[in-house]
């Protein structure tokens, strides 16, 4: 389906009403029931105890940690990293209905709309593809790939091409406009006014997003020159650390996949392929980034990364490792696979042809051994400064592990490795994420604390407040002011809720304090109410405790006005009257 005009927001209310929110987080973060909520670690901070939520009447989720909190679409946007657009289109699948796009309405974002830019792209691709079989000069490219082994399947699966050597004209029929050339980076626009083309005489590589959209391109020179490749440049649709050489011609031949081969080069990604083994991609270049593992995760739940034998190839493992031991959660799993000096995944499988290619893939390191390899590598283990730098090393490293059993079994291997007897409960070193997590429960909450949190989470009960006195108001306390903001938008704002009450009072200067009052409320619906009720009678009652106690402090160094004593007769007389009221109930 064209993803393309508005959608209307009815139907997306309607949709988010008919997901529950819990079977669609409990999919990919496993909840526990806590009370009448649900819980876990949060999967949006790195945390030891759990402080992410899930309110499943309200449907909603909230981290008392990070302060994260949304509902479906938030929450598939976040997780699974997908955009607005895409996100509803995963919940009506799971809803199993259409989305409807309103036909000639402009998108809701004009500027994000790049259909045009993705067909532009998608054009020249096929242009780069016809002058491989077609240019005149085109015959030293087809040798190479020749060369390099490759068949005309495999030419054709990654849709290779050529650009022809012409620095300015792209053949003027194809009539593709400069503008939007120059958008995408393939044509180039001196200080002097002069254009000319990026690629030139190269061998082009296509690269699709998961979706099978070309985003962008590698080029590869045909000799020994340098640069040896030329890729696009960032732009509107291509963003290299969000994207995966050879993810959607992956996805497209294998329907499960059990586990992704992670390389680094177009051509190994090519050859892999032409060799039988379909299910490997390639990063950009660039080192990879924690984007691109989060999307690798969400296809397979097994990644081998493959790295050259050379120093080179190490130094890359291990710059990936570090990026990687962030993203693991308990059902991920990461090897290492380490190849031969002087190889590269192309010329080992040629070598060694399918079956003891995939051996080896078989046999790859698991992610521990090869972390504490390396580090025993780094390390002097005989002596004490030696240990002593390899636990510097490792423990900031290891407390960036999300899954808390695994961090756990590396920190005891760490310790082993060291020679440290750690106590078994040795605390997790201090993360260096700059969240607190706060802890729940701790004590009983205050008054002020506790109407915050029913209000909040029942913006419908400000009834509840209308109905009794407003004494409260005036008590001067930060926690009160915050009370005080939280009634008045509800107020001007009746139809709230949760979540709408955290997107109007984000940008407020007392958000912060705000977050840090939230805390769990465990309470039946029936009991909220009653709750909420008692806890503006007690703030009540402090606050006339307190002018009393003002007043009578006054009266003792000086007189009191008229008024203040007719206030004091009433404060005490409202006293009487609360003890005689008591008494009757003994
Ligand atoms: P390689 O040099 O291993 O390239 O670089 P390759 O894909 O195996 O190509 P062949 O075998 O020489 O034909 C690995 C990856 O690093 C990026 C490319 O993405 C390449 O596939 N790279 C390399 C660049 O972006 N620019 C360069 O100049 C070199
Ligand atoms: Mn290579």
């Amino acid at each position: 389906m064209q993803m393309t005009g508005r959608i209307p927001k009815d139907f997306i209310d309607n949709l988010v009403t008919r997901i529950d929110l819990i079977e669609l987080i409990n999919a990919r973060v496993p909840l526990k029931k806590t009370g009448s909520n649900y819980t876990a670690r949060c999967p949006f901070h790195n945390e030891k105890t759990p402080s992410f939520s899930v309110n499943p009447i309200k449907q909603f989720y909230y981290c008392f940690g990070c302060g994260a909190s949304g509902d479906a679409i938030g929450f598939l946007t976040n997780y699974d990293r997908l955009s607005f657009p895409e996100a509803i289109e995963e919940l009506a699948t799971l809803a199993g209905v259409d989305v409807p796009y309103e036909e000639g309405t402009q998108a809701s974002k004009p500027s994000e709309d790049f259909t045009e830019l993705y067909e532009l792209q998608q054009s020249v691709s096929k242009f780069y593809q016809q002058a491989l079989i077609k240019h005149p000069q085109a015959q030293q490219a087809r040798e190479f790939l020749n060369n390099r082994g490759l068949d005309q399947t495999t030419i054709e699966k990654f849709e290779i091409g050529y650009a022809p050597p012409e620095w300015q004209n792209l053949p003027s029929e194809l009539n593709f406009n400069p503008d939007k050339l120059k958008q995408l980076g393939l044509l180039i626009e001196k200080e002097d006014g002069h254009q000319y083309h990026r690629f030139r005489n190269r061998i082009m590589y296509p690269i699709r997003d998961r979706r099978g959209r070309v985003v962008g391109f590698g080029g590869r020179v045909l000799d020994q020159s340098t640069p040896k490749y030329l890729n696009s440049p960032e732009t509107p649709i291509f963003h290299k650390h969000n994207e995966i050489y050879g993810l959607h011609q992956t996805l497209q031949t294998n329907d499960r996949l059990q586990q992704l081969l992670v390389v680094e080069g177009y051509m190994d990604v090519i050859s892999l392929s032409r060799h039988g083994i379909s299910y490997s991609v390639a990063t950009l270049g660039t080192a990879s980034s924690r984007e691109q593992y989060e999307l690798l995760f969400r296809y397979c739940k097994h990644l081998v990364l493959c790295f050259d034998g050379d120093q080179a190839g190490q130094t890359a493992a291990w710059r990936a490792i570090k990026i990687i031991l962030q993203t693991l959660r308990a059902e991920r799993q990461i090897r290492i696979m380490q190849l031969p000096e002087e190889h590269d995944p192309d010329s080992l499988i040629q070598e060694q042809g399918h079956d003891d290619f995939s051996n080896s893939i078989n046999n790859a390191t698991v992610l521990s051994d090869f972390f504490f390899d390396y580090l025993a590598k780094q390390h002097d283990l005989s002596t004490i400064e030696g240990r002593s730098a390899l636990v510097r090393t490792a423990k900031p490293l290891i407390a960036e592990i999300p899954d808390e059993t695994y961090a756990q079994l590396m920190q005891a291997r760490l310790a082993e490795l060291a020679q440290i007897s750690f106590s078994s409960n040795t605390p997790r070193p201090a993360r260096t994420s700059n969240h607190q997590p706060r802890t729940q429960f701790d004590s009983r909450p205050s008054l002020v604390k506790t109407a915050f949190n029913l209000l909040l989470q029942n913006p419908d009960l400000i009834q509840v407040l209308n109905q009794q006195p407003t004494d409260w108001k005036m008590i001067k306390d930060p926690d009160i002011a915050v009370l005080l903001l939280l009634y008045e938008t509800i107020d001007n704002n009746p139809e709230s809720s949760f979540l709408s009450l955290m997107k109007q009072l984000e940008h407020h200067d007392e958000f912060t304090r705000m977050k840090s009052l939230i805390s769990e409320i465990l309470l039946a619906e029936s009991e909220i109410k009653a709750e909420l009720s008692d806890a503006i009678h007690g703030l009540n009652k402090e606050t006339r405790q307190q002018r009393v106690h003002q007043l009578v402090t006054k009266a003792s160094q000086q007189a009191l006005n008229t008024q203040e004593k007719e206030e004091l007769n009433q404060l005490l007389a409202h006293k009487q009257h609360n003890n005689a009221k008591i008494g009757k109930h003994k």
